[in-house]
C-alpha cells in the first residue's frame, strides 16, 4: 500500500520534471527504517549536477508539486537537501483494512500474471531409487511457487518429469534377478526394492562386473525385450508409490507426470534437426555441439549411440512449449544441474529459437546437517517419509502437552509436523546451502511454521466470533507507532507476493510472514487488545484479523495449512 503511494508520488514528480527540463533522471524515494523522520524520504543529491541547483531548492519545488494532490500525505518537510513525507495514517490504514477484511483469502490477489502461461518443472526424482531430499526441496519450492504464482494471475501447468529411465533401472534389475524375493516385494514393494539398490551398490563395490551387467540389463529395456520392459514398467509403478506417498502427505500434485522415459522417441527428431542446421559435431565418435568459449560442448549423442539427460531435456522442451505454449518455463532444480540449464538455453538459442530466454532454471542450494551433505543414497541415512513422521510424532507431543483437549490432535499434528519441514526450508532463500535441524523446525517460538500458526490460532482465540463492525473503528489510533506498523505490514502484503514471484522465491513471503507474527506478537504485550472500549476493543480485532488473514493466505501461498486450534 505504501509503495502505491510512492509509485504515485513519483510519477508526479517525474510528471513535473519531464515538463519542465528535458532532462532524464531516476528519482530515488526511500522508506527510511526510522519512521521520525517521516515514513518516505527524496533525496535530491543525486539530481544537484544535472539540475544544476542547490539541493533544498529542489528540495522544495518538489514539495510544491506535492503539495496539493490527493495523495495520502499528511506533512511534507524539507529538511537539508531530503523531502521527508508523512503519509496520512488515518486514511492508509482505513484503505487497508478495509480492503483485508472485505476481501479476506483474496487479499493480496493481483493479476501481472493475466494471459500469460507458466510451465513449472519441479520434484521430478529418479524413481527406482530412493526420493532423495534435494527432490523434496525441489517439490516444496515447486509447489509454493505454483501457488504465489497463481495468485499472481498466471496459469501454471506442472510437471513432474519423472527420472524413470537410465541405468538404475539396470542396477534394479540385475538386483531383482540375483536376490529379489517376489513375495517379500509384493508385500512391501517400496523398502524392498530399495533394500536392493543399496544391496546392488554395496555389493558392486566388490564386484565391479555387476555394473556391466546392469548397463547391459538397461540396454535390453532400452532395445524393448518385451520380459525386460515389463520389468521395467513394473518397478516404475512401485518405485512411484514411494514419491506418491509423500506427495500425498505434503498434498502435491501436478498436470503431468510424464517422465523421461516419454521422450524416448522424441529424440531423433532433435538430433537430426541439429544435424540439419549444421550444428552437431563428431568428437571421437560422440556427436557434440559447440557452445562457444563460455561453456564446454554439450555431448548430444553418446559414440555407443546412447541417448543423453541434455537431448532429452531438448526433446522435453520442445514438446512442452508445443504443447502448453509457455511464456516462460521454470527448471525448480539444484545448483549442481547449473551448467546443464545453460548449456540447454545456449542449444534452443543456437538452433534459431526465440524463447530461449523465457528458460529458467530456479536453483537451490543443498541440504547439511552439521555441514555436511545430506544423501539418501548410502541407505544410512532415514527415509523421508520417517523424517516426516518423526516431524509429525514431535508435533503431536508439545501439542499434547500444550493443549492435550483437543479433539483432532492427530490430524493437527500432522499440519504442524508438515509445517515445521516445509518452513524450515522456505524460510531460507533457496539459493543458498541450508542446516537442517529438526528439533529447531519443530519449536513453536523462533522462527519456524509452528510459531506462525501458533500465532494465527492466538489471533483466532481472541477474536472468536465477535462480529468486527467495520464502521465503527477509530482510525485516529493508527497515528500511533505500533498501530501504525503493524498496519503497514498488513497493507505490504501484495507487495511481497509480487516480489516473490518476480524472484521465484518463496522466502520473500516466508520472511514477511516472521516479520508481520512479531510485529504482531508484540503489538499484543504492548496493548490490551480486550479492552472494555467497545470502539477501540473493535479497532483492535479489526487489525488483529486483518494480520490473521494474511498469515493464513500466506502460510497457504507457503504450501502450509494454517489452523483454527492447536
Ligand atoms: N531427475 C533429475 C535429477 O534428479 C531432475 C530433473 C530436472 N528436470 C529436468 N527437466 N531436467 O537430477
Amino acid at each position: 500500500m505504501i509503495n502505491d503511494i510512492k509509485t504515485e508520488i513519483k510519477n508526479k514528480i517525474k510528471e513535473y520534471f519531464d515538463n519542465k527540463y528535458d532532462n532524464n533522471f531516476e528519482i530515488i524515494i526511500e522508506e527510511p527504517k526510522k519512521q521520525l523522520l517521516g515514513d518516505i524520504a527524496i533525496p535530491t543529491f543525486g539530481i544537484v549536477k544535472i539540475l544544476r541547483k542547490p539541493p533544498f531548492e529542489i528540495a522544495n519545488e518538489i514539495k510544491e508539486v506535492l503539495k496539493d494532490t490527493d495523495l495520502s500525505i499528511s506533512k511534507i518537510d524539507v529538511v537539508g537537501g531530503y523531502v521527508n513525507i508523512f503519509v496520512d495514517r488515518t486514511k492508509l490504514a482505513k484503505e487497508i483494512l478495509v480492503e483485508a477484511l472485505t476481501k479476506n483469502s483474496e487479499y493480496g490477489t493481483n493479476n501481472i500474471g493475466e494471459g500469460k502461461m507458466i510451465t513449472m518443472d519441479y520434484s521430478s526424482p529418479n524413481i527406482a531409487k530412493s526420493f532423495s531430499i534435494g527432490h523434496l526441496r525441489s517439490t516444496m519450492i515447486g509447489n509454493s511457487l505454483k501457488l504465489i504464482l497463481g495468485k499472481c494471475g498466471y496459469k501454471t501447468y506442472t510437471i513432474n518429469y519423472l527420472g524413470d529411465w537410465g541405468t538404475q533401472f539396470g542396477k534394479m534389475i540385475v538386483a531383482y534377478e540375483k536376490w529379489g524375493d517376489l513375495d517379500a516385494i509384493k508385500k512391501d514393494p517400496i523398502n524392498e526394492l530399495t533394500k536392493l539398490y543399496v544391496r546392488f551398490h554395496n555389493e558392486a563395490e566388490s564386484h565391479p562386473e555387476y555394473e556391466e551387467l546392469a548397463r547391459e540389463a538397461f540396454k535390453k529395456i532400452e532395445d524393448r525385450e518385451p520380459k525386460y520392459l515389463k520389468l521395467w514398467e513394473w518397478i516404475r509403478e512401485e518405485s512411484l508409490k514411494e514419491s506418491k506417498e509423500i506427495y500425498e502427505i505434503l498434498k502435491v500434485n501436478f498436470d503431468s507426470y510424464r517422465g523421461e522415459s516419454f521422450y524416448n522417441d522424441k529424440m531423433d527428431a532433435v538430433v537430426d534437426e541439429l544435424e540439419q542446421k549444421g550444428l552437431l559435431k563428431l568428437d571421437s565418435g560422440a556427436q557434440i555441439v559447440d557452445l562457444g568459449d563460455d561453456m564446454p560442448p554439450a555431448l548430444i549423442k553418446r559414440s555407443d549411440g546412447g541417448s543423453l539427460y541434455i537431448t532429452r531435456d531438448l526433446a522435453a522442451i520442445f514438446y512442452r512449449k508445443k504443447v502448453t505454449n509457455f511464456d516462460k518455463i521454470l527448471y525448480v532444480v539444484g545448483n549442481e544441474q547449473k551448467l546443464h540449464f545453460e548449456q540447454l538455453k545456449a542449444l534452443v538459442k543456437k538452433m534459431g529459437y526465440d524463447f530461449y530466454d523465457d528458460i529458467i532454471h530456479v536453483n537451490f542450494g543443498l541440504y547439511l546437517t552439521n555441514g555436511k551433505k545430506v544423501s539418501t543414497r548410502s541407505g544410512n541415512v532415514t527415509r523421508l517419509k520417517d523424517v516426516l513422521d518423526k516431524a509429525i510424532s514431535m508435533a503431536y507431543d508439545q501439542i499434547n502437552e500444550k493443549n492435550p483437549d483437543l479433539s483432532n490432535k492427530i490430524e493437527i499434528a500432522t499440519s504442524v509436523g508438515i509445517a515445521s519441514i516445509v518452513f524450515a526450508d522456505l524460510k531460507n532463500y533457496r539459493g543458498l546451502d541450508i542446516e537442517f535441524d529438526l528439533d529447531q523446525a519443530t519449536k513453536f517460538e523462533g522462527q519456524t511454521g509452528p510459531y506462525l500458526q501458533y500465532t494465527g490460532v492466538r489471533i483466532a482465540s481472541i477474536i472468536k466470533d465477535s462480529k468486527i463492525d467495520l464502521d465503527n473503528i477509530d482510525y485516529s489510533l493508527f497515528e500511533k507507532e505500533n498501530y501504525f506498523e503493524l498496519v503497514k505490514l498488513v497493507g505490504d502484503f501484495k507487495d511481497v507476493i509480487i516480489g516473490a514471484a518476480k524472484e521465484y522465491a518463496p522466502s520473500v513471503i516466508a520472511r514477511y510472514l516472521l516479520d508481520l507474527a512479531s510485529s504482531f506478537n508484540k503489538f499484543y504485550a504492548s496493548e490490551k487488545i480486550n479492552s472494555e472500549d467497545e470502539i477501540i476493543r473493535n479497532t483492535n480485532y479489526a487489525l488483529a484479523k486483518s494480520v490473521r488473514i494474511v498469515l493464513n493466505e500466506g502460510l497457504r501461498l507457503l504450501g502450509i495449512k494454517y489452523l483454527e486450534k492447536m
